[in-house]
C-alpha cells in the first residue's frame, strides 16, 4: 500500500500512488510475496478477503496450508504461473481460486511473485445447488415415467385382452401423467419467478377478493378433506402485488393446510394491517399434526418434504413452498412459519401495503 512507497520524486510518486489506487479498486485479492514467502504488499480486497492486513506475514502462516505453500514453491522453482483452488478458513469455509505468477524481475522491495485470490464460494455453492436440483428433477420425473412405461408394456402384452385390467391401468397412467405435468408446471413457475426476481410487482391487489377466490377454488378439496375454511378480514386492504402469483401463494398455503390438517379440522385465514398500515399480514393456520422444529428452516427448499411418501400420495410435487418463498421474496415480503407438534401450523405472509390502502382497516 502507499505507506510503503520509497521516497521517489514527486511526479513518479503520484503516478505510482494512482496505480496502487487502481489495484485497490480491483474486486479480487492481490498479494505480492518476497523470496521468503512474506507478503510485502496487498491490495484492499486482500485485507477484506483475509479479514486482516497480511503485510509482513508468511504465506504459510496466513493459510496454514501445505498445498498452497507447495504451489508457491513450485511456481518459484519452475518460474511459471500456477493456478489451483483450495478451501480456507472456518465458519464460513471459503473456496479460493489462487493464481501464483512469478515476477520476471525481483522488485526493489524483494517482491518475487504475485498471488491473486478469487473468492469462488458463492459460485461453487450455486453450482452444487444446481447439480442437486437437476438430480432431484430427474429422479422425480423418472419415477412416474418408469411406471408409465411399465403399464404401456403390460397393456401391449399380458393385459391386451383384459378390459377390466386395461381400464384400471389407464387410470393409473392418467394419474402418473398428471403428476408429471404438475411437476413440469411447477418447474416452469419457479424459473419464471426466478427470471423476474429483480422486478418488484407494483399493481394494487385486494387481499380479501383474492383469498375468497382461492378458498372458493379449493372448496371441493376442503369438502373431501372434511375440513372447514374460515376467513376473517376487513375487506378493502390493498397490497402491492401480482394477482396470478399471489393466487399461487395462497392456493399453495391453503392447499397444504387442507392436506396436512386434521380431519374435521379447521383452516383459518386471517388478514391484519400491521406496522401502522405499511404492511399487511396474512396468516394461514391449520390444527393438524404440526411440524417438528428441525424441519421448519428447510420446508422452502425445493423437493424438501417431511414425509416424502405422504406428500407424493397426496399428489404433491414438493415445490409448493419453494414457489411461495420466491414469489414472496420478489414482492419484497416475508414468509414466516410457526408450528407446534400435535397442535398445528401457521404460515404467515407479510406484504407491503399498496400506497392507496384503505384507511378503514
Ligand atoms: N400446513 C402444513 N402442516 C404440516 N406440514 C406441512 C404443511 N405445509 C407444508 N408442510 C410440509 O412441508 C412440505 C413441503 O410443502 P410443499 O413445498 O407445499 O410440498 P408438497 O405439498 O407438494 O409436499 C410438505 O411435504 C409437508 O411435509
Ligand atoms: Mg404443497
Amino acid at each position: 500500500m502507499s505507506k510503503n512507497l520509497p521516497n521517489k520524486p514527486k511526479r513518479l510518486r503520484a503516478h505510482l500512488e494512482q496505480h496502487l489506487h487502481i489495484l485497490d479498486t480491483l474486486p479480487f485479492a492481490i498479494l505480492q510475496v518476497n523470496k521468503k514467502y512474506k507478503v510485502v504488499w496487498a491490495n484492499l480486497a486482500a485485507n477484506d478477503l483475509l479479514q486482516m492486513d497480511p503485510f509482513g506475514l508468511r504465506v504459510e502462516d496466513i493459510f496454514g496450508n501445505e498445498i498452497l505453500y507447495d504451489a508457491v514453491e513450485a511456481s518459484d522453482e519452475d518460474n511459471e504461473e500456477v493456478r489451483f483452488e483450495f478451501e480456507w478458513g472456518q465458519r464460513p469455509t471459503l473456496s479460493i481460486l489462487a493464481t501464483v505468477t512469478p515476477l520476471q524481475q525481483t522488485s526493489s522491495q524483494g517482491g518475487r511473485m504475485i498471488m491473486t485470490l478469487q473468492d469462488m464460494t458463492t459460485q461453487r455453492q450455486t453450482e452444487s445447488v444446481r447439480a442437486d436440483f437437476v438430480a432431484n428433477v430427474s429422479h422425480e420425473l423418472r419415477t412416474p415415467l418408469s411406471t408409465l412405461v411399465g403399464f404401456i408394456e403390460t397393456l401391449q402384452g399380458p393385459a391386451r385382452d383384459d378390459p377390466e385390467a386395461s381400464g384400471r391401468f389407464l387410470g393409473i397412467m392418467r394419474d402418473q401423467a398428471a403428476r408429471m405435468s404438475r411437476l413440469v408446471e411447477d418447474l416452469l413457475s419457479l424459473s419464471k419467478i426466478e427470471m423476474n426476481a429483480a422486478v418488484i410487482p407494483s399493481g394494487a391487489l385486494d387481499v380479501c377478493d383474492l383469498l375468497n377466490t382461492v378458498i372458493e377454488s379449493l372448496s371441493l378439496q376442503a369438502e373431501t378433506a372434511k375440513q372447514q375454511i374460515v376467513i376473517s378480514t376487513n375487506c378493502g386492504q390493498l397490497v402491492r402485488g401480482d394477482a396470478d402469483e399471489m393466487t399461487q401463494v395462497f392456493w399453495n398455503l391453503v392447499e397444504n393446510a387442507l392436506k396436512y390438517g386434521r380431519e374435521n379440522g379447521k383452516v383459518s385465514v386471517a388478514v391484519k394491517s400491521i406496522n401502522n398500515g405499511t404492511d399487511v399480514r396474512i396468516d394461514v393456520s391449520d390444527n393438524g399434526e404440526g411440524i417438528e422444529e428441525e424441519h421448519l428452516n428447510r420446508l422452502t427448499e425445493r423437493f424438501y418434504r417431511v414425509d416424502k411418501g405422504r406428500s407424493r400420495a397426496m399428489g404433491g410435487t414438493g415445490l409448493g413452498l419453494a414457489i411461495v418463498k420466491h414469489i414472496v421474496a420478489r414482492h419484497r415480503g416475508q414468509l414466516l412459519v410457526a408450528s407446534k407438534v400435535g397442535e398445528g401450523s401457521t404460515f404467515s405472509v407479510i406484504l407491503p401495503a399498496h400506497e392507496d390502502h384503505s384507511s378503514s382497516s
